[in-house]
């Protein structure tokens, strides 16, 4: 089958948080929004008949999850990522950022340091502060264009008592699809100091290069009774707003306090678009997905020969996965402010200004690729004619 992901359908007036702000964040209606990662992009096929069909329905009660929605799930996650999940250890949950907050809280108590590798998706940071936690960072280290972790300085972390750690993997910014042997050599140490780990793995199925992503539990059982899968089909299919998301806890006494927490500020219920646009997307949906992987690797390919030609002063890093591009900036030696002026208001465009992602983003532009060519194409000339006027 094929797909439309050249064509640009106007999302302008649709309550959409990317279209519907520009006037509100950036001063100017007509900024060219490149920013928060949801795709402009239609749905597969399946996932648009199935929530027109619910919708048909003219009755949105309260919905309940089926043994065909779980199966959907576990079967997704074996064939995809060869990992075998069990249907019990599965928990919906109204978002990936909620299933975070509600895990540190039920991992960690107030005033304990939990770990992040900066730079990182900024509500990695909102939801450690906002349960009283404090952030113990590892900032990665960028080598040769490409982030790596620093295991030194985690393991100083861990031995001055960090128990718990967010791990984003895919890790965004940054687009690295993390290497078995450094999931393994992190695991180790997160075994040898018993700390658990609340993993983001929400862009698992979003991998640009020829490699694939492990799932951090799939590597043992001992690592996986540490750790906290998030997991959610919405990045992958571009249905965010339709709140389906899951933990997959194995270890029965974690599983035990998180459902528990979920009981307690009662979020335990479902979407009514949730399952069955989930069965659609995982069941049925796998061809639209190599079909976009396939554009997004060439507006990947795009972009970086752009700035390659164009905007020599600046390096992207290549994006292993997910369908953002983070580019280093910091040859054009502007702060914050007037790197997001340059943008907003000499550009009108408006990528992710990289100090959101941590101090270590300073400097750094996020752009999200998930939009037809022409679109891209035109938010990097007016990027460039912006930059070519400073
Ligand atoms: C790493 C990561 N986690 C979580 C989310 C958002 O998850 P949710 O909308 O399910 O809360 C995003 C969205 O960009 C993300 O990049």
């Amino acid at each position: 089958m094929t797909y439309h992901f050249d064509e640009l359908y106007p999302r302008k007036g649709t309550l959409s948080l990317k279209w519907d702000q520009n006037e509100s964040l950036f001063g100017d209606p007509d900024v060219l929004p490149l920013w928060v990662a949801d795709m402009d992009f239609r749905c597969p096929p399946a996932v648009i008949e199935t929530v027109k069909q619910r919708a048909e329905l003219g009755m949105y009660g309260y919905t309940i999850r089926t043994e065909e929605y779980l199966a959907a799930i576990t079967s997704w996650f074996e064939r995809r990522h060869n990992w075998k999940i069990q249907p019990e250890w599965l928990t919906d949950t109204p978002g990936v950022v909620p299933a975070l907050s509600i895990a540190i809280q039920v991992l960690s108590e107030p005033g304990d340091p939990v770990i992040v590798q900066s730079p990182v998706y900024n509500p990695f940071y909102d939801v450690i502060r906002r349960n009283d936690r404090r952030i113990a960072e590892n900032p990665l280290r960028l080598r040769d264009g490409r982030y790596e972790m620093d295991y030194e300085h985690l393991e100083s972390l861990m031995r001055e008592g960090a128990k718990l750690m967010l791990l984003c993997s895919p890790h965004n910014p940054g687009g690295r699809v993390w290497d078995r042997d450094e999931l393994e050599k992190l695991g180790q140490l997160c075994e040898q100091y018993d700390v658990k780990i609340i993993s983001d793995e929400i862009h698992c199925d979003l991998v640009l290069a020829d490699k694939k992503h492990v799932p951090l539990a799939s590597l043992s059982d001992s690592i996986a009774k540490l750790t906290v899968s998030c997991l959610a089909p919405s990045k992958t299919f571009n249905m965010p707003g339709l709140n389906s998301s899951f933990t997959c806890i194995s270890n029965p006494e974690i599983k035990r306090l998180f459902d528990e927490r979920i009981q307690t500020i009662a979020v335990g219920g479902v979407s009514f678009f949730g399952p069955p646009a989930t069965i659609a997307a995982y069941n049925e949906s796998e061809d639209w997905l190599e079909a976009l992987l396939d554009y997004v690797r060439g507006n990947m390919n795009y972009a970086v020969s752009f700035i390659h030609e164009q905007l020599p002063m600046l390096r992207p890093i290549i994006s292993e996965g997910t369908y953002l591009l983070w580019v280093d900036c910091r040859e054009l030696g502007l702060s914050s402010t007037a790197i997001k002026q340059l943008m907003y208001r000499e550009a009108r465009i408006a990528f992710n200004e990289g100090s959101l992602y941590g101090e270590q983003g300073s400097g750094f532009l996020r752009v999200n690729l998930a939009c037809p060519r022409a679109l891209l194409s035109q938010a990097l000339d007016q990027f460039k004619a912006a930059i070519d006027r400073i």
